[in-house]
């Protein structure tokens, strides 16, 4: 059993602070600060650029790729992490293409990340006219993977109500149809259980900033199953992606299995910041994760529906289609998420009107949820919300 009480000691939650916010920004693992600090001092510090070979940075990139795989089902050595999640969709989506040279759409749903969307619509514009971005409501895809369809891409988890989609049925409802699938694990990671070998996915793509803790900006990863990896040509051809980096070849030759995916120099910085992080994810079961996080969103929503009526729930009432956050609608949820912030429970806003609320099992316990409720009841029923300065935007919401 995972020993909830000691992962939150492994965590730095500023006193008088409900941290609901998990699914966005991860808070900073105690050890990472120190970890940070001594590789400053004691590699960048003292080895200079040898510490590329004698500190192993070189290597980090797939070791923390291993680490983040065995919470979401990968097989070792089929994940590697560098630069965002944007850009990972950008190359797997485009390496997922080429399998299918002959069909020319993507189809994704109107649920997805808008930068998921944004990132193929790029790739499709350079790749010339008849390429054709497809987005169809979240319920109606699997009528929509047709014969014509090269990729389907999908973000597991919809980020503002937190609708699972089916992986399996929908990857093998792909795979019958001769489509390539490419999974968004952005509100997946560490949030639920995942199991892409299982699932037989094709590419995946995540980020390690929310649920994994890794920190503002830390790298995304990217999953590319192992039937396929010797057949991908990577389309951000860099030179940490080729087969021989350090011979400065003019020609590009793909490097052998996932290191084919890294593009350029890694951010060890924050890849040490990730690995202290990821040292308490080692020390919990997903699946005891996935139950205390029901438990948490279960009691939130009961204790939310019975003290705010002006709320509705936006997220699958059935826990079993939830991921590992609630969202409820308010037409001045903008001003009412200002207000919780203000008193010390912080969740965010995603226009239109929802609030969201992520739980993060590793940190947040049930007197947290009492806590957040208590006074998110009061907000709402004193309408403490209605103040000029809880309506003035901000650039993050
Ligand atoms: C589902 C999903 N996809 C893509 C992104 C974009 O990630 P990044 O800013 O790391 O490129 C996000 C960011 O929150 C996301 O939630």
């Amino acid at each position: 059993m995972t020993d909830f009480a000691a992962t939150k000691a492994m965590f730095n939650l500023p006193q008088g602070v409900v941290y609901l916010d998990g699914n966005s920004l991860g808070p900073l693992p105690r050890a990472a600060r120190d970890r940070v600090s001594d590789m400053m001092v004691q590699e960048w510090g003292q080895m200079l650029i040898t510490g590329w070979n004698k500190a192993g940075w070189m290597a980090m990139p797939t070791g923390l790729g291993d680490r983040i795989g065995r919470l979401i089902g990968a097989e070792p050595g089929s994940i590697v992490t560098g630069d965002t999640l944007s850009i990972k969709v950008y190359q797997a989506v485009a390496s997922a293409l080429e399998l299918c040279p002959d069909r020319k759409v993507v189809l994704s749903d109107s649920g997805n990340f808008p930068s998921d969307l944004y990132m193929v619509d790029g790739l499709l514009r350079s790749l010339g006219p008849e390429y054709e971005l497809r987005v169809v409501a979240p319920e109606d895809v699997a009528d929509n993977v047709t014969e014509d369809v090269a990729v389907l891409m999908l973000t597991e988890v919809d980020y503002r109500s937190g609708r699972i989609h089916d992986m399996k049925a929908l990857t093998e409802l792909a795979h019958a149809h001769g489509t390539v699938t490419v999974w968004d694990l952005a509100h997946s990671a560490g949030a639920i259980p995942v199991d892409l070998a299982t699932c037989n996915a094709d590419f995946a793509v995540g980020c390690t900033y929310k649920y994994l803790n890794g920190g503002p900006g830390a790298p995304a990863f990217i999953y590319v199953a192992p039937r396929l990896t010797e057949q991908v040509r990577p389309a951000l051809s860099g030179w940490l992606g080729h087969e021989s980096p350090f011979a400065f070849d003019l020609d590009y030759r793909a490097g052998n299995g996932i290191e084919r995916m890294r593009v350029g120099t890694p951010p060890i910085l924050q890849m040490v910041a990730l690995s202290a992080a990821m040292d308490i994810w080692d020390m919990a079961d997903m699946q005891d994760v996935r139950t205390k996080s029901i438990e948490l969103t279960e009691l939130f929503i009961k204790r939310v529906e019975a003290a705010c009526p002006d709320l509705q729930l936006a997220s699958p009432r059935n826990p079993a289609q939830r991921g590992s956050q609630v969202s409820f609608r308010f037409a001045d949820g903008y001003a009412a998420m200002q207000a919780l912030i203000a008193h010390g429970v912080i969740g965010d806003f995603r226009a239109p009107d929802i609030m969201r609320f992520g739980f993060t099992p590793l940190y947040i316990d049930e007197q947290d949820v009492e806590n957040a409720v208590g006074i998110l009841a009061d907000i709402m029923q004193n309408r403490l919300w209605d103040a000029p300065e809880f309506k003035v935007r901000q650039s993050v919401t």
